[in-house]
């Protein structure tokens, strides 16, 4: 990457800064407290406050700034090639119910748009899944059965908007692709209208299930709620040892404008090349350009050179839209399920009181949305027909998951013990703007040497649960493979699912 291409914040941060809501100052008792005000916590209250229920939203951060401030924002039912694994692992009616699930969220989200006049360039366009290569043609034709199958209008096409030949594609008409912050914080704003409780930079650190729930905070102030959901992305309370089911995927971001005469008018995703997702979004007053969104380049948190990857994309974008113009350059992660099924409901078997949402494998838009209404139905006593699919305590599938739950696991152990026999390099050697995890003592510090030369270090030994950290250094943070969780220079947790800072060390 060229020192003018800092990764950064994203568009969509930029564009839609918000206004600022306190940190919780004293106790609250209300009938359901939502930690986290990612896309599925401020659906879920907003859908709450609108059933009646008194609502507080507790976040760590700012609302609409973890996961969901940094997405690309395609609203799909077209989960790239779902539909065919659907139909295989969870049957005919499981691929009907999440085509369905997905698709009434998103028509539900229009509806709420349309009548709370929310200007948040809610835009129609055709999803594509689509392939170069011939070789992947028979699985794109599968997947158009399946999902047309599992009642979406489906079809296979061999032209699309895209500046180059593709040798197939899976197409979806009439979806969506939107400005996420835009949405969410008039969702936010409403609640508050409607006399919810919105609370930022509230972590929330202590959850004692009962009847009622009581959560302890980073401010000191308590909690008492009905019902609890936990919509931290990854869970924060994870009385269900679901990490074990959850994998973390980080992915890059490449945005910038284009002239509109070169936009491909529609949202194409590939699996090709480390996967390659395109959109654009309106961009400027005069209507002459669009902004183009590139997102692709996956990998697991705290593995390899993000800075070199950043490049791969960026070239990629250059090569295929010569004229765009790159500005912004930014990243976040999601986590998979073990069984490509988010995991939404009761967060335990024996759960009366607690929720979850997490899992959303790439598509926590549409995800989000639909868990809004799913948590919101199970709170309030109403039947909802996709319980079933998404309720976290699914066992039925234990022996279609364990090829991945045992890939997951093994990867985690080897890190858990391979990490530990990496070579420790000299701290002298490390050159501004990089760190590197050292020997110290009988443990590892996680030592990083910012501009002015001075060294910070801290632990490396991840607060979850052990593993060590590694340095990213094109986004200057610590991450951990294990579960994904991330610690800036100084220690402090970014992104769980791990709550407590890396203690700091001399060395
Ligand atoms: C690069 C990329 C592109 C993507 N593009 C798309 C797309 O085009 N379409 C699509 O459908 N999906 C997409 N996704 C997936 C989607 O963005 C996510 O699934 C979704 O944003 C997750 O939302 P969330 O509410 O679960 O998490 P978040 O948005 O991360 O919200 C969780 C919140 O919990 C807070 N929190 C954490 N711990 C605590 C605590 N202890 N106390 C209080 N608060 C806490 C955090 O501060 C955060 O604000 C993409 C994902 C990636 C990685
Ligand atoms: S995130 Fe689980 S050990 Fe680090």
């Amino acid at each position: 990457m060229t020192e003018k291409q800092q990764v950064g914040d994203s568009y969509w941060l930029e564009t839609a800064p918000g206004g600022a809501y306190p940190a919780l100052a004293g106790d609250l008792e209300v009938d359901v407290a939502v930690i986290g005000a990612g896309i599925a916590g401020l659906c879920t209250a907003w859908e709450l406050t609108r059933a009646g229920r008194s609502v507080a939203v507790l976040d760590a951060g700012r609302i609409a700034a973890g996961v969901t401030g940094h997405t690309t924002a395609k609203v799909t039912a077209l989960h790239t090639l779902v539909y065919d694994t659907l139909r295989r692992t969870r049957g005919a009616e499981g691929a009907r119910l999440y085509a369905r699930s997905q698709s009434e969220a998103i028509e539900h989200t229009a509806d709420v748009v349309a009548e709370l006049g929310i200007d948040c360039e809610w835009e129609r366009r055709s999803a594509c899944t689509f392939v170069r290569d011939a070789g992947g043609v028979a699985e794109l034709r599968a997947e158009a059965r399946a999902a047309r199958e599992a009642g979406l209008p489906a079809s296979f096409v061999t032209e699309t908007g895209l500046p180059f030949p593709v040798a197939g594609a899976v197409e979806v008409a009439d979806q969506v692709q939107f400005h996420p912050r835009k949405y969410l914080l008039a969702l936010a704003r409403d609640i508050a209208a409607r006399g919810g409780h919105l609370h930022e930079d509230t972590t929330v650190l202590g959850l004692e299930e009962g009847t009622p729930c009581r959560l302890s905070t980073s401010t000191g102030a308590t909690v008492t709620a009905r019902d609890v959901v936990v919509a931290t992305h990854y869970p924060v309370f994870d009385r269900a040892l679901l990490f074990t089911r959850l994998s973390p995927r980080r992915e890059l971001v490449v945005a910038g404008p284009l002239p509109a005469g070169q936009d491909p008018d529609g949202m194409y995703i590939t699996t090709e090349e480390n996967t390659r997702s395109v959109r654009t979004a309106p961009y400027g007053e005069d209507g002459t350009r669009r902004l183009l969104v590139i997102t692709g380049e996956h990998f697991t948190p705290g593995t390899g050179d993000t800075r070199a990857r950043f490049d791969l994309l960026a070239a990629w974008a250059r090569k295929h839209f010569p004229e765009v113009e790159l500005t912004h350059f930014w990243a976040t992660q999601d986590n998979d399920s073990t069984d490509t099924v988010p995991l939404v409901g009761p967060m335990h078997p024996g759960a009366r009181h607690l929720y979850v949402a997490t899992g959303f494998g790439g598509w926590g838009m549409s995800g989000g949305m639909m868990a809004g209404l799913l948590l919101t139905a199970q709170i309030t006593g109403e039947e909802c027909e996709w319980s079933g699919l998404y309720d976290p305590r699914r066992l039925a599938s234990a022996v279609r998951e364990a090829p991945s739950f045992l890939k997951h696991q093994a990867q985690v152990a080897g890190h858990f013990v391979g990490d530990r026999l990496r070579p420790s390099p000299p701290v002298e050697a490390l050159p501004p703007g990089e760190g590197a995890v050292v020997r110290a003592g009988r443990g590892r510090a996680a030592v990083y040497r910012d501009d002015d030369g001075a060294l910070h270090a801290v632990s490396a030994r991840c607060t979850h649960m052990g593993c060590l950290v590694d340095f990213n250094a094109a986004e200057r943070a610590w991450e951990c493979p294990c579960h994904g969780s991330r610690f800036d220079t100084d220690g402090k947790v970014i992104q769980g699912p791990a709550t407590r800072p890396l203690e700091r060390r001399d060395i």
